[in-house]
């Protein structure tokens, strides 16, 4: 039984979500229970993953998928649903979204199947809200000040990310809440948490 509300933060590197979600945290949690969290690289399982996927050697792209993957099933059953089933409010940065853009449009890899997929990992938990922060592909990238695997991508690479971000926040708009990137953090801040508060309402939460 899920009673809380998952919310999903996406976007292209350097956007700022991680800065976002910590300050949203701030705000609801004298009132809520909040967790924050992310993919990949929660909890032990997660961690290891994450060393694999952004600190190693170059991976074939479908070890890199399946391992975004696991990490996302291991995620969503040990720590997601249960503070779902607790009723609280979860921030996530990055989830399922993320795989059907980064290897999907980024990568080239088959975006239904990925789709498929990501609903076999997570057992067909989808997010009640997705916040796209948005930032053009140079802006995003010039932010960047610890480079993983993935920021060392080509700018193409990035473009079709970004791209694709948008692509699919057009496609599914009662979702998606899309949010300008580059206005200062309490601008950003202050349309984030204007959607989540909607989210509250039509949740009656
Ligand atoms: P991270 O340092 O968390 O990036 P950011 O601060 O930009 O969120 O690194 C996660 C990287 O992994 C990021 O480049 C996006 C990528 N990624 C995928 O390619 N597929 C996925 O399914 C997920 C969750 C992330």
């Amino acid at each position: 039984m899920i009673s809380g509300l998952f919310v999903t933060f996406e976007g292209p590197e350097g956007a700022g979500k991680s800065t976002l979600v910590r300050s949203l945290a701030a705000r609801y949690e004298a009132e809520r229970e909040v967790l924050v969290t992310r993919e990949p690289g929660a909890g032990a399982f997660g961690a290891a993953v994450r060393r694999l996927l952004l600190e190693g050697e170059d991976l074939e792209p479908r070890a890199e998928l399946f391992l975004f993957l696991a990490d996302r099933a291991e995620h969503v059953s040990g720590i997601v649903r249960p503070a779902l089933a607790r009723g609280a409010l979860v921030l996530c940065d990055r989830h399922a979204d993320s795989t059907v853009v980064y290897q999907g449009y980024g990568r080239g890899l088959d975006r239904a199947q990925l789709r498929a997929w990501n609903a076999f990992a997570t057992q067909g938990l989808t997010p009640h809200l997705t916040i796209l922060v948005d930032v053009p592909t140079e802006v995003g990238l010039a932010r960047v000040t610890e480079s993983n695997r993935l920021d060392a991508e080509s700018l193409e690479f990035h473009r079709r990310v970004r791209q694709g971000f948008l692509t699919e926040a057009a496609a599914e708009p009662d979702r998606w809440v899309l949010v300008d990137g580059t206005q200062p953090l309490e601008a950003v801040l202050i349309e984030a948490a204007g959607a989540i508060e909607r989210l509250f309402a039509t949740a009656g939460a």
